[in-house]
């Protein structure tokens, strides 16, 4: 990596990344056509003028274009990564380079770094916050207090998220609205599942390249993204194991046509291993102590914690890098097991994150999320908000049309239908 540049309103890894960064950037907007009709309205109203807006993301090509259009629309955004290891440097430079923003994010960059970045972006005292995995609401909640008045609301883009901010508001500890992105369903169906789906597979295999027809391929939990994953892998032809402790999400893996198992189980015989719960060590000790040698483990989950790295740390005599993204562990017993991505989200990690036309639409709800904010946040409180249903089917609509898929509408009749109770129960006396 180039030495980092530092000019005092940015903090990247090397500017000179920025063409590269541009053409990338173009290429992902053109599987983004709801944020560029988003973009032409944006234009030509600029709802967010003076608006101060600090956002902790994912720094790719599809954050980049969702920056572009609020922008368009008047937005002050300084941006920095929600995850150490998800930053594309070069979209990171392009932004500094062609739109003049302050970006503070680094591929790999320390914990310390991490935190002076969350820190630099909330010092340009933001009105709107934009979160993926609530730092900057945790930030502003703790050390930054004294920036909490100028706050209207904040976004939050992915289930850890989501499930952080319930627990603050439900102990009146969350100071200002936030509109749940991930709960609306043109988020979490499609992006959740489609999105992850693909792109953890896609990370594994970047990390590792192994054939993943043959192999037992073990997924940790059965949700939006973890379905997503054990469908993906199972249409590469690999022998997928499911495990949950949801005995609803359980039965519908097993309806799915998934084996579902322990996971102490499951560790015996899979070959490949990933997780994305949001929970923690859902591959711990007495799990690795089982798996077999070779064995390969990653993690699609917000944070770094569903596989117990400590414990596997503790368990091994030596750690080799042997690929970029991929870390042998070798056991007393002479075992390897190998983790991807460093036990990091592995599509972010070892791959470039979700495809852009998924995100086109998750990043459509998060700018009219933030819009929503600006119209109705002074009639909001400290709690977590649903998208109005009204905008994410709005969405919807507009990416069918992007696609050029129609649809039909209810006729007159069929839309009384079903609005008229007594119409087709035994006391009508329609014979419909
Ligand atoms: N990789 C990405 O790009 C990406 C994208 C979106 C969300 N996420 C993250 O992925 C995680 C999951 O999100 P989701 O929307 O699928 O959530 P979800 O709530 O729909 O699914 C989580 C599932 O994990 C199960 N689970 C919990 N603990 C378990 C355990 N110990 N063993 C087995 N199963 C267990 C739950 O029962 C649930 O069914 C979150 O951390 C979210 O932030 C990652």
């Amino acid at each position: 990596m180039s030495a980092a540049v530092k000019k005092g309103n940015y903090d990247i890894a090397d500017i000179n990344l920025a063409e590269k960064g541009r053409f990338r950037m173009q290429w992902a907007g053109r599987e983004m056509p709801v944020l560029d009709l988003l973009a032409e309205r944006f234009h030509r109203e600029r709802p967010f003028a003076g608006v101060r807006l600090a956002a902790a993301m994912h720094v790719t090509s599809e954050t980049a274009n969702l920056m572009r259009i609020l922008i368009a629309g008047g937005a002050e955004i300084s941006l920095c990564a929600s995850n150490p290891l998800s930053t594309q440097d070069d979209i990171a430079a392009a932004l500094v380079a062609y739109y003049e923003m302050p970006v503070y994010a680094i591929k790999g960059e320390t914990t310390g770094q991490y935190n002076d970045h969350l820190n630099a972006a909330l010092d340009t005292r933001p009105h709107l916050t934009m979160d993926d995995g609530m730092d900057l609401v945790a930030m502003l909640h703790t050390q930054r207090n004294d920036l909490l008045d100028d706050v209207v609301g904040g976004t939050e883009e992915t289930t850890t998220g989501v499930i952080r901010l319930k627990a603050m508001a439900a102990q009146g500890k969350l100071a200002f609205p936030v509109i749940a992105v991930n709960d609306a369903m043109t988020k979490h169906f499609f992006d959740n599942r489609y999105g992850t789906g693909q792109s953890t597979l896609d990370g594994l295999i970047r990390a590792t390249n192994v054939l993943m027809a043959g192999k037992t391929f073990v997924v940790g939990g059965y949700g939006w993204c973890s379905k997503g994953i054990a469908m993906r892998a199972k249409g590469l032809g690999a022998n997928v194991i499911v495990t949950e402790v949801d005995p609803l999400r359980a039965l519908e893996a097993v309806m799915d046509g998934f084996q579902v198992m322990p996971m102490l189980k499951a560790a015996m015989v899979g070959h490949i291993f990933c997780a994305a719960t949001g929970g923690m060590h859902i591959f711990d000790g007495h799990h690795m102590e089982v798996m077999r040698d070779g064995a390969i483990l990653a993690n699609s989950g917000h944070f770094d914690v569903e596989i117990n790295l400590k414990a596997l740390g503790k368990m091994s005599t030596s750690i080799t890098r042997v690929r970029d993204f991929l870390d042998e562990y070798t056991l007393e017993d002479g075992r390897r097991l190998y983790v991807a991505g460093e036990g990091r989200l592995v599509n972010l990690a070892a791959a470039e994150g979700h495809p852009s036309a998924v995100m086109d639409m998750s990043f459509a709800n998060q700018a009219l999320a933030a819009e929503y904010l600006l119209q109705h946040g002074d009639e909001m409180s400290g709690n977590v908000y649903d998208m109005p249903e009204k905008l994410d089917r709005e969405i919807a609509a507009l990416k069918l049309s992007a696609m050029d898929v129609e649809i039909d509408t209810l006729s007159a009749e069929q839309e009384m239908y079903l609005n008229e109770w007594t119409l087709g129960t035994a006391i009508s006396d329609s014979d419909l």
